[in-house]
C-alpha cells in the first residue's frame, strides 16, 4: 500500500461503519470514505449521535473522523477516487419470487456492482465484505468485466466475523482475518494488498488466505456452526426441564472437554440477530439448488429448533400462569437480540411479544437501547404495547417479568422493590438464565429458568 491509497466502503451499517472506522484509526496513511444511500444514516455518522450503539465505537470514530475517515452520500465520487472498494451492503433473505424466505436478496449487491462499473476510470480491487452465497464473486466479476474501457477489477472475498456488542474488540483483536482470491498472479496480488492493510495491527499468522469460494463458504459455515451449538444446547434444555438436570451444569461439563469447548453453549429463549437465521436459510437454499437435500434438511433443523424454543418459552409462561395471560400485564425485560446493542433484528423478543399479544396479554417492553427499534418491529401491534425505559415502572402492576436480553442492569435491580409493586403471585421467566433464581424464589417470586427446574410457591 502506498501513502496515498484510498479505500471506499459502500454501505455504512453495522459492519461497514465500525470496520472502516477501525481501518482508518489503525492506518492513518490510508484515506477511508464510507458511503450510503441512507442520508439520515450518513448524517448520524457525522454527528455525536452515531447511528448504532456499540461499546467503544465513539472513541474509534473520533480518532479518525475528519482526519482520514469520511462519511458521505457521494457514491460516484467515492468510486472514482478509490483504489480499493469494500462492499458492505445488506444481503437480507429474499421476500419475493424464486427462493422467497430462503435465498439471499442480492439486489443491493448487484446494484453496487453496476455503480462500480459505471463510475470507475481505473483498475480497482473490489472486496466482498457482505455475507454472500458461495460463488457470488463469479457474478460480480462477470458484471465488472463487461466493461469496454479495458479496466481490470480483481474481486476478493473478505467476510466479516465481528459480533455486535463486541464489534470493536473483535475488530481490534480478531481470531482471524480471512481473505479469498483467485490463485492467479493478479488474484494473489489483490489478496496481498488487502492482507497488508490488516497486517498493520493484526499478526500475520492470523491472516488466512484461501481461494475465493472457500472464503465465501467459510462465512456461511461459521455462522451455521455457531447457531448449531445454540440449537443443540437449547434442545438439551428441554430435556433438562423434563429430568431435573441443569442445563448450565451440563454445558459446563461438556464444555470443559477441549474438543467441544466452552463458548456458545448458553441456553436461551433462542438466538436472534440479523445473520444466523438468514445465513442458515441461505445455506439451505444453496444446498437444495445443488440437489443436496439431506444436507439442507440437516441445517434447516437448526432454525426449526430455534423457532420451537421461542414458542416453547411462551408455552411455559401460559402453562404456569393458569393457562391464560389475557388482560395480564407482562413486562419484557430487554428487546435487543443480545446485550450491548440496540439491534433487534430477529430478536427472540419479537416472536415472544407477538405470541403474548395474540394471547391478549398487556405487554410492556423495557430496554436501555432498543425501544425505538422495538416500536418499529411490532408495526401495527405497537399500539397495543407499552414502551417504558424504566424497568421498575415496567414491572409495576405486572403479573410476570420475562427476561429477553441479558443486559447487566437487570441483574442489579432491587427485586424486593420490584416484587412489592407486582400482582401476586408474581412470576419471573428468565429467558437468559442471568438472574439469581434462588434469591428471587426466597423473596417470593415463582421462577422459571431455561433448562432448569422451576422454583415455585404455587
Ligand atoms: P446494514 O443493513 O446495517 O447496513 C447495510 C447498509 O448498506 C445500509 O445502511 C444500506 O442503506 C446500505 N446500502 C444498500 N445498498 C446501497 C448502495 N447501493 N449504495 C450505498 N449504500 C447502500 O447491514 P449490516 O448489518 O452492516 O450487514 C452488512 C453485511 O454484512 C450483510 O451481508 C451481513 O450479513 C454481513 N454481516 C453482518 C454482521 C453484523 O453483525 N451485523 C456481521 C458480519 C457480517
Ligand atoms: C454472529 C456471529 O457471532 C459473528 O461471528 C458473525 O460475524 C455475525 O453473527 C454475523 O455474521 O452477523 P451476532 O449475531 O452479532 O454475531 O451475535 P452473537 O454473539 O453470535 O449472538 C447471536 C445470538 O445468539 C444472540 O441472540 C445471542 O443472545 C444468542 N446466543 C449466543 C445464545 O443464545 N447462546 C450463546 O451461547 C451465544
Amino acid at each position: 500500500m502506498t501513502q496515498t491509497s484510498h479505500i471506499l466502503c459502500i454501505g455504512a451499517g453495522y459492519v461497514g461503519g465500525p470496520t472502516m472506522a477501525m481501518i482508518a484509526a489503525k492506518c492513518p496513511h490510508i484515506r477511508v470514505t464510507v458511503v450510503d444511500i441512507n442520508e439520515a444514516r450518513i448524517a448520524a455518522w457525522n454527528s455525536d449521535d452515531l447511528p448504532i450503539y456499540e461499546p467503544g465505537l465513539d472513541t474509534v470514530v473520533k480518532i479518525a473522523r475528519g482526519r482520514n475517515l469520511f462519511f458521505s452520500t457521494d457514491t460516484e465520487a467515492g468510486i472514482r477516487d478509490a483504489d480499493i472498494i469494500f462492499v458492505s451492503v445488506n444481503t437480507p433473505t429474499k421476500t419475493f419470487g424464486q427462493g422467497a424466505g430462503r435465498a439471499a436478496d442480492l439486489q443491493y449487491w448487484e446494484k453496487t456492482a453496476r455503480q462500480i462499473l459505471a463510475h470507475s476510470t481505473r483498475n480497482k480491487i473490489v472486496v466482498e465484505k457482505s455475507t454472500l452465497p458461495v460463488r457470488t464473486a463469479q457474478a460480480m466479476e462477470r458484471i465488472l468485466n463487461s466493461n469496454t474501457a479495458g479496466l481490470r477489477f480483481d474481486v476478493v472475498s473478505n467476510p466479516e466475523f465481528l459480533a455486535e456488542g463486541t464489534a470493536i474488540k473483535d475488530l481490534e483483536d480478531p481470531d482471524r482475518i480471512l481473505i479469498g482470491g483467485h490463485e492467479t498472479p493478479d488474484g494473489r496480488a489483490a489478496r496481498k494488498a488487502i492482507a497488508d492493510i490488516y497486517a498493520t495491527w493484526v499478526p500475520r499468522e492470523r491472516i488466512i488466505e484461501s481461494n475465493l469460494w472457500s472464503a465465501e463458504l467459510s462465512k456461511l459455515t461459521a455462522n451455521a456452526f455457531l447457531a448449531q451449538r445454540i440449537s443443540s444446547i437449547n434442545s438439551i434444555s428441554a430435556l433438562c426441564e423434563a429430568t431435573e438436570a441443569d442445563v448450565d451444569e451440563v454445558a459446563y461439563a461438556i464444555g470443559t472437554d477441549s474438543r467441544i469447548g466452552a463458548r456458545f453453549l448458553k441456553a436461551s429463549v433462542g438466538f436472534g440477530g440479523s445473520c444466523f437465521k438468514k445465513d442458515i436459510l441461505n445455506l439451505v437454499y444453496i444446498c437444495r439448488s445443488y440437489g443436496l437435500n439431506e444436507v439442507a434438511d440437516y441445517w434447516e433443523s437448526v432454525v426449526a429448533i430455534n423457532d420451537w424454543q421461542q414458542a416453547r418459552f411462551v408455552q411455559t409462561m401460559l402453562a404456569n400462569m393458569f393457562n391464560t395471560v389475557a388482560g395480564k400485564r407482562i413486562a419484557l425485560f430487554g428487546f435487543a437480540f443480545k446485550a450491548d446493542t440496540g439491534d433487534t433484528r430477529e430478536s427472540a423478543a419479537i416472536a415472544v411479544a407477538r405470541q403474548l399479544i395474540a394471547e391478549r396479554a398487556h405487554v410492556v417492553i423495557t430496554d436501555p437501547k432498543a425501544l425505538d427499534n422495538a416500536r418499529h418491529d411490532l408495526g401495527d401491534q405497537a399500539a397495543l404495547v407499552e414502551f417504558e425505559p424504566d424497568p421498575y415502572r415496567a414491572a409495576h402492576g405486572a403479573h410476570a417479568i420475562a427476561v429477553m436480553t441479558e443486559w447487566s442492569l437487570y441483574r442489579s435491580l432491587d427485586y424486593a422493590r420490584v416484587l412489592a409493586s407486582m400482582e401476586q403471585p408474581a412470576f419471573v421467566f428468565d429467558g437468559r438464565n442471568v438472574l439469581d433464581h434462588r434469591r428471587l424464589f426466597e423473596i417470593g417470586f415463582n421462577v422459571f429458568p431455561v433448562g432448569k427446574s422451576p422454583l415455585r410457591h404455587v
